[in-house]
């Protein structure tokens, strides 16, 4: 994936800033050391660094700040997306720069393997989004996002929507993408859909593997599909299905939120090829200090002459929530800074920001969105009135129940209808019955 957004001037800001401290004060400045590990390469690291910079600024202007001056000092590591990285940058903050807080990191493998550390400080994440990561094994683990699972009923709500009783998950062989399975079979099942087969792909599963994969699909005459997988592989994956012919008309196409997320950095090629597909993203309560932060966010691109403004993703919200978290616990310092931060309520850039469980709650609402050029939101889904076309501005469905509406969808191959749901092959009985796709 190209990176499209190097800032060496936010950079360089970002490994040098600190507070301005209040020079009219007759206390010393607190120093709050906080780790950060990202995969400083990918697009959401990149993003998440400029987000972090952009909070610290801001809790640098904002009136708590005056009264309780306070140091917070980011060292930034990168992981370039290995979990063993993220262990050892880790240990050598821990140690070497006896950090007070861990921001990231930034995989779910990565989180599961810092939760070998033990309970020394607090490790916010606002990516790490596996069911399976648990803080019983690691109380100080605190994640700035929300679980995988928060989405599954959204998902079979569509599925339902659509009238699909059979379909194929494929997802990615990790903790990320298996975690969300056993709730997302579940909540198919409730919703009557039978998942006729499921495709595992390794996280670095080479192209011509992707390919045998789906070769196998085609020949089950399967082409009703949910996809759970990271951006990375995903980019890579989509380009192939397109190849294959499979995101051409009749087929149907789910992807999850960690996809949907990223939309807005990925390649225009990748985007190209996942033309027709629907997905889900959580839903963000529109805000004036949002759209300032939007604002802003294009500003520092135009100045820098970036040519391409990626959107505001909601890992840069998450990210700079954290950021503010760990800044009012550390105003607000009780016993000790890791239940100071699960206690704290407060309003964030992403809305209403209170930890349960150490996870942010289900969002309100998901958005439902359909890519056809870029990005389209077509509808919203919430759990007590499911789908609707419109929300209020406390992300609440302003229509009843029974207007269940969306906006139109284009589907794959450019077409309008929605595609019908074939009885898939059973596995067995895939060699002898392929001519009669
Ligand atoms: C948004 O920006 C405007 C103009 O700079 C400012 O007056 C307003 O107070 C800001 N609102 C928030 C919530 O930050
Ligand atoms: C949104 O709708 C709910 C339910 O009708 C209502 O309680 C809430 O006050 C509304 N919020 C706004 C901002 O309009
Ligand atoms: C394959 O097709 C034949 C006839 O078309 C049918 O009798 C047979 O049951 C099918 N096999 C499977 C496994 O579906």
């Amino acid at each position: 994936m190209v990176s499209m957004f190097i800032l060496p001037a936010m950079l360089h800001a970002f490994s040098s800033f600190g507070w301005s401290m209040a020079q009219n004060s007759h206390h010393r400045p607190h120093h709050i050391h906080v780790g950060v590990i990202l995969d400083m390469e990918s697009p959401v690291g990149e993003m998440a660094q400029q987000c972090m910079t952009m909070a610290i600024s801001d809790l640098n202007a904002s009136p708590s700040h005056i009264n309780h001056p306070l140091k917070l000092i980011l060292h930034p590591r990168n992981s370039m997306g290995q979990p063993l990285k993220a262990l050892s940058s880790a240990v050598e903050l821990l140690e070497n720069e006896q950090v007070d807080a861990l921001i990231g990191p930034q995989t779910s493998e990565e989180a599961e393997l810092l939760g070998e550390l033990g309970d020394r400080v607090p490790i916010i994440s606002f990516s790490a989004s596996s069911p399976l990561l648990s803080r019983e094994k690691n109380p100080n683990f605190i994640r700035m996002t929300t679980n995988d699972n928060s989405q599954v009923g959204a998902i079979a709500a569509l599925v339902q929507k659509f009238g699909w009783r059979e379909l194929v998950i494929i997802h990615e062989d990790s903790s990320y993408g298996n975690g969300i399975i056993p709730d997302l079979l579940l909540a198919l099942h409730e919703g009557n859909a039978r998942v006729a087969h499921r495709t595992v792909l390794p996280p670095q599963a080479r192209d011509i593997y992707v390919e045998a994969q789906l070769y196998k699909l085609m020949a089950l005459s399967a082409n009703i599909f949910i996809v759970h997988m990271s951006a990375s592989l995903a980019s890579r994956f989509f380009i192939k299905v397109n190849e294959l012919g499979l995101m051409s008309t009749g087929y149907g196409w789910i992807v999850t939120d960690g996809i949907v997320n990223e939309l807005p950095v990925m390649d225009q090629s990748v985007l190209d090829s996942m033309q027709g597909v629907i997905g889900i993203r959580p839903s963000i309560p529109p805000s004036e200090r949002l759209h300032n932060f939007s604002m802003k966010w294009r500003n520092n691109f135009f100045t820098n002459q970036h040519h391409q403004i990626p959107e505001v993703n909601v890992y840069c919200l998450w990210a700079y929530d954290s950021v503010w978290a760990l800044a009012k616990a550390a105003y607000h310092l009780g016993s000790d800074l890791v239940h100071t931060i699960l206690r704290g309520k407060f309003t964030g850039l992403s809305g209403e920001i209170q930890l349960k469980n150490g996870q942010l709650q289900q969002p309100l609402a998901f958005e439902i969105v359909n890519v056809i050029g870029r990005v389209k939101r077509i509808g919203f889904w919430t759990q007590w009135n499911g789908m609707t076309q419109g929300l209020n501005r406390s992300n609440v469905a302003t229509q009843s129940p029974s207007l269940r509406k969306m906006g139109s969808i284009g589907w794959p191959g450019s077409s309008s209808a929605v595609p019908k749901g074939q009885r898939v092959m059973p596995k067995t009985g895939r060699d002898e019955n392929r001519s009669s796709n």
